[in-house]
């Protein structure tokens, strides 16, 4: 009798263990759709094999697996997705990744067996702040997406192979201040539309195929950094240039600029410019020598006459100076 009484006492306070932590397990699992969403991006990357998913088990909380961050306020919406070095995640970004919705960062990257498009269900991620694809195999083009993306302060689509134009809907973010799309196989011009952006952007554009003139209405963006250099493009990008602008660098190497570059004002905060292996002629502006300037290059290009003086330019070897029409004095030899 006492044995039995025992034993429903036990097994009714072990009931009632199990009842809590279920409780306690739905007050803070994640919601349903998000569960569902990343166990389709886990079907279609490799599913079981795919080391970042090694803890994605159905039956437990989604907050709590590997390389997914929810929301603090226990709503249980998943905020973070990062998926991170590892040649076992196999195959295509499926479409469920527009399907959680309150995704601030969204980040694929060293992922050498991720291929494919960038599923265009990523309009529908309207929280979204940081968008990263870099370093994959991904390819085909940049779906011009962004128009609702209001939020994005970064976007990242680096060394992958997309290739076709870039997107001008990019310069519709009202928050942006980070474009990466270097290091991939994007042709055509800069869009026109890049000319509206107001928010301080760096622009990383290098290693591509991109041709054209810049558009002139970039003059008139606010842009902070930009780096277009192994590209084709040609024609003038002294509007670039301007006493007051924002930028601290600028990098136009290795295209066929051709422009008279004895008149720019240089803006007074430059600390890098790299002109080299351009068309580049007149001579260099007096002013270079008075900017806050770390890195310099101006080789390979057409430029003349006597290198200013001041105290930044001793630092820089002659081969910065090198390959030109006509430059000369230090720490090129005296001109003639
Ligand atoms: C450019 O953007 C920066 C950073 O957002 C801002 O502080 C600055 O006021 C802007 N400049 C202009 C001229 O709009
Ligand atoms: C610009 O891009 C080139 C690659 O073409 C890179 O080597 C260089 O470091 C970049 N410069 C800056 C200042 O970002």
């Amino acid at each position: 009798m006492e044995t039995s009484q025992n034993l429903s006492f036990l097994l009714l306070s072990l009931s009632l263990i199990f009842l809590f932590l279920n409780l306690s397990e739905t007050a803070i699992a994640c919601h349903p759709n998000d569960k569902r969403a990343l166990l389709e991006i886990k079907a279609h990357l490799g599913g079981e094999n795919a080391s970042p998913f090694s803890n994605w088990n159905p039956k437990t909380d989604c907050c709590r697996w590997n390389n997914v961050g929810c929301d603090h306020q226990g709503a249980g919406r998943v905020n973070f997705l990062v998926i991170n070095n590892a040649d076992d995640v196999v195959g295509q970004l499926p479409p469920f990744v527009g399907d959680l919705p309150y995704l601030i960062s969204l980040r694929f990257l060293y992922l050498p067996n991720l291929i494919g498009p960038i599923p265009t269900t990523i309009a529908k991620l309207t929280n979204l702040q940081v968008l990263e694809f870099g370093s994959n195999n991904m390819d085909g083009p940049i779906p011009d997406i962004f128009e609702n993306l209001k939020n994005l302060e970064s976007v990242s689509l680096y060394s992958n192979k997309f290739s076709g134009s870039i997107p001008s809907s990019l310069s519709l973010l009202p928050k942006l201040k980070q474009l990466d799309l270097f290091g991939n196989k994007l042709s055509g011009p800069i869009p026109e539309s890049f000319g509206s952006f107001k928010t301080g952007v760096s622009l990383q554009l290098f290693d591509n195929q991109l041709h054209g003139p810049i558009p002139k209405s970039l003059g008139k963006a606010n842009i902070t950094e930009i780096n277009v250099s192994k590209n084709r493009l040609t024609g003038d990008a002294s509007f670039l240039f301007g006493k007051d602008k924002p930028l601290t660098s600028i990098t136009l190497k290795n295209n066929k600029f051709k422009f008279d570059f004895s008149n720019v004002d240089l803006p007074l905060g430059l600390r890098d410019l790299d002109i080299a292996h351009n068309m580049i002629y007149g001579s260099l502006p007096k002013q270079i020598g008075h900017l806050p300037l770390q890195f310099l290059d101006v080789s390979y290009n057409q430029l003349c006459g006597k290198i200013p003086t001041g105290p930044q330019l001793k630092r820089f070897k002659p081969s910065y100076f090198a390959h030109n029409k006509c430059l000369c004095g230090a720490p090129l030899p005296p001109c003639k």
